[in-house]
């Protein structure tokens, strides 16, 4: 039995849509053939960009796109990515599995699947291996509508309009992939790059610094130190893999109880590194003017077996759909610092919310839980309280009960919750101030803990109505089965 406590008088801060961001990269099967398949495939597209992955996408409401990297783009010369598609590079995509990289994606596609996703673009630019010239470049061909080379180039192109783009990062992993760096050297240059970041017009960029990976402090201490002033925000990469070491990784589907319950505990600490993150960044910037990206999150687990190891294809399952859960919950819940977060990756790599394999397409567990989450895009976080036991295994515990609220422009309040138990559920007494509600309505992902949707068996986990809910003035009482993620909009 656990008890949740919602203060709905205590309206806290605006949960930014944007953290339900996504992030797609030149890797694998994530951009090529899982969301661009070109204009000739017999795969039904829009402009090369697959029909079904893009309604799916737009069905979870995704609010922001970062591309095109990660690693990818501390590699990527954007000027390879334009013109006549038989005129460009084919090169070798050198970080991903050594495959040929042709560029018929590039930034016009790019633009133009945010205009079909209708969200915002966020582009990584290229610190590692590029140049100020260059990222100063891309800018001013997307976002300058007047008398300029790039802006006549962009035109010879055939865009005659100018975007808009706000998001844009100024390098990834500077400290790993993205040139070995040590902090007090990427932050200089972070103002460097990030002085020719220019405004065009009416286009005000929001300029994104690479910040730390996991537990590393003294990346944010000094990123905030020397270069805070001049950034909008600092990101933070945290990967959930349940081996002992990164270089150990695990299957996606075959786990003991003891590797289930480490994963949902390793999925936790993102709670602790927000929190300490935070907490360095508050003695630089106490109003909360800079704001915290996590811009890669979710599970990282073996290949598929007999995929290229390069391309990072794994399955999900309902483990996923908990770490989703509860890493959402998290977010929201550090919604004063957290303006977005971008799961790693949307289709095909690492946690993805669609696995495709040629025309045939199946939404993850994890997708689910995105649907399930979607409106507390832009709602006020409110306080909340659960009483609860905890569960696992004697080494690795997790609350029994997982859960945020907010309440939304008409009043509506909405709750989300996750009993992460393999076997045990839960009987929930949800109090909260709002006496005048009249109607609870839930909706439910459950199932086994290895449940997961294989192409023979797309639908295996899919949301469902739930309608035994007891509602009584000031309180709502529930049973949430094992395993399982549920919203719950009471008005
Ligand atoms: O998401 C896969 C990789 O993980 C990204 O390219 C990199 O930024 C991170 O290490």
């Amino acid at each position: 039995m656990a008890r949740l406590f919602i203060n709905t008088n205590e309206k806290k801060s605006t949960i930014n849509r944007n953290i339900y961001g996504h992030f797609a990269e030149h890797l694998g099967r994530c951009i090529y053939n899982g969301i661009y398949v070109g204009e000739d495939s017999p795969i039904p597209n829009e402009k090369g960009m697959r029909k079904d992955v893009v309604e799916a996408l737009r069905n979870i409401k995704i609010p922001v796109l970062r591309w095109p990297g990660g690693c990818f783009a501390d590699e990527y010369h954007w000027k390879d990515g334009i013109g006549p598609k038989e005129n460009r590079k084919k090169m070798v995509n050198t970080h991903w599995g050594g495959v040929v990289e042709d560029n018929s994606f590039g930034t016009h596609e790019f633009m133009e699947l945010c205009r079909q996703l209708d969200c915002e673009p966020y582009i990584n630019g290229n610190v590692g291996s590029g140049t100020v010239q260059e990222m100063s470049e891309w800018v001013e061909y997307l976002t300058f509508d007047g008398v300029s080379p790039m802006a006549q180039l962009r035109k010879d192109n055939g865009q005659e309009k100018a975007w808009r783009v706000k998001y844009w990062g100024v390098g990834n992993e500077n400290w790993g992939c993205g040139g070995n760096m040590r902090p007090e050297y990427y932050a200089d240059l972070y103002r460097r790059f990030a002085t020719y970041v220019r405004n065009y017009g009416e286009n005000k960029i929001y300029k994104i610094a690479c910040g730390a990976c996991d537990w590393n402090y003294d990346w944010t201490e000094k990123l905030m130190s020397i270069a805070g002033h001049q950034m909008d925000a600092l990101t933070l990469h945290y990967y959930t893999f349940p081996g002992d070491d990164w270089h150990k990784k695990l299957s996606a589907t075959e786990f003991t109880d003891e590797i289930y319950y480490k994963t949902l505990h390793k999925a936790l600490k993102m709670d602790e590194l927000i929190a300490n993150h935070t907490h360095i960044m508050n003695r630089f910037d106490p109003a909360h003017r800079v704001g915290l990206i996590v811009d890669e999150w979710g599970t990282w687990f073996l290949v598929e077996p007999g995929t290229n190891p390069g391309f990072l294809f794994q399955q999900n399952t309902m483990r996923d759909a908990m770490v989703a859960g509860m890493t959402l919950n998290i977010f929201n819940k550090h919604s004063d610092r957290v303006v977005m977060a971008n799961l790693a990756q949307t289709v095909n790599v690492l946690q993805a919310v669609v696995l495709t394999e040629g025309g045939q397409m199946v939404l993850t567990p994890t997708y689910h839980v995105f649907d399930l989450f979607k409106h507390h895009h832009d709602a006020r976080l409110v306080h909340t309280f659960a009483e609860t036991e905890t569960i696992g295994t004697e080494k690795f515990t997790v609350p029994h009960l997982n859960a945020s609220a907010s309440v939304n422009g008409e009043g509506t309040l909405t709750v989300t919750m996750v009993n992460p138990s393999a076997d045990k559920e839960l009987s929930v007494e949800i109090l909260f101030t709002d006496m005048g509600a009249k109607t609870a309505k839930g909706r439910i992902l459950t199932g086994g803990t290895h449940d997961f949707n294989g192409f023979d068996s797309p639908e295996k986990v899919k949301i469902t109505g739930f309608d035994e809910i007891n509602l009584v003035p000031g309180m709502v009482s529930l049973t949430l089965p094992p395993c399982c993620v549920m919203e719950l909009r009471i008005s």
